[in-house]
């Protein structure tokens, strides 16, 4: 091996370790800004964790991502939410302009997320969502069923029929008061202290028609309601409402 030779494998390995190094040295920044509360700080935060899970998946194929999967993910998904929640890929807002290119998804999983983003804003938020689903990828939304919420209040407030006593969040109503539980299911409970502005606060309310209509006038076509058990996470029961499409060729 000549003098030049084994410098240029030097170099390789030496450049070779600090790529690694340095790679290792941001992993550790990662998980030390994670729980900042400093504004800065989650800047940094937000910043990195994307910067760097954007550049590793892209060289993934067959990608799906799960926008608001609160503590608990889906294996095989990455994952984007608007808090520092569970197993966090990307720390972005859903309702704004995603960090992501066109096309890059093939499936994108949100259960419980789109009724938090104000009801006005719907269709634009499922476009941006077309946007980097690729052409014959499919989205799968599930939402409270807000049509079975407001028949189930208005017979329970006319004595006509009880099935709101079929939903889980019954039992956070002592009182079986139809009222107090058409509020927790309409409004939801946001962080339980009131915070204005908490992204937990429901904000949308839909049915399967229109929840249909928002997806086809976003780019989605062959729209149909999921049965129960197509639900992959947490199943949200009575009222759950699941709908799938498919990103139509521009
Ligand atoms: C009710 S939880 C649903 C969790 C889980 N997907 C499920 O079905 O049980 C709503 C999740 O969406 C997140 N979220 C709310 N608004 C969001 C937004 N604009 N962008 C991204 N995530 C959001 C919340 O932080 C939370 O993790």
């Amino acid at each position: 091996m000549t003098h030049a030779r084994r410098k240029e494998l030097l170099v390789q390995v030496v450049r070779r370790f600090t790529t690694l190094a340095q790679r290792r040295r941001l992993r550790q920044s990662i998980v030390a800004l994670r729980n900042a509360t400093n504004p800065a700080q989650k800047l940094a935060y937000k910043w990195l964790l994307n910067h760097v899970n954007l550049r590793r998946n892209r060289r993934r194929s067959n990608r799906r991502l799960e926008i608001g999967p609160g503590h608990t993910s889906l294996v095989g998904f990455e994952t984007a939410n608007i808090t520092v929640v569970g197993r966090l890929d990307y720390l972005v807002d859903a309702a704004k302009p995603l960090p992501f290119r066109d096309a890059e998804f093939d499936l994108i999983y949100a259960s419980h997320i789109l009724e938090h983003v104000p009801w006005y804003r719907t269709v634009d938020v499922l476009r941006e969502w077309a946007r980097v689903t690729r052409p014959g990828g499919r989205v799968e939304i599930w939402v409270p069923d807000g049509l079975k919420i407001a028949k189930a209040f208005v017979d329970a407030e006319s004595g006509a029929a009880n099935d709101f006593r079929l939903d889980g969040w019954y039992k956070f109503n002592p009182n079986h008061d139809p009222c107090v539980w058409a509020n927790g299911r309409m409004f939801s409970y946001g962080d339980g202290a009131g915070t204005k502005g908490d992204p937990n606060w429901h904000l949308a309310l839909f049915s399967l028609r229109h929840l249909s209509q928002c997806l086809r006038e976003a780019g989605f076509g062959e729209i149909v309601e999921l049965p129960r058990d197509a639900v992959r996470g947490d199943d949200h029961g009575w009222i759950n409402l699941g709908v799938t499409g498919v990103r139509l060729e521009l």
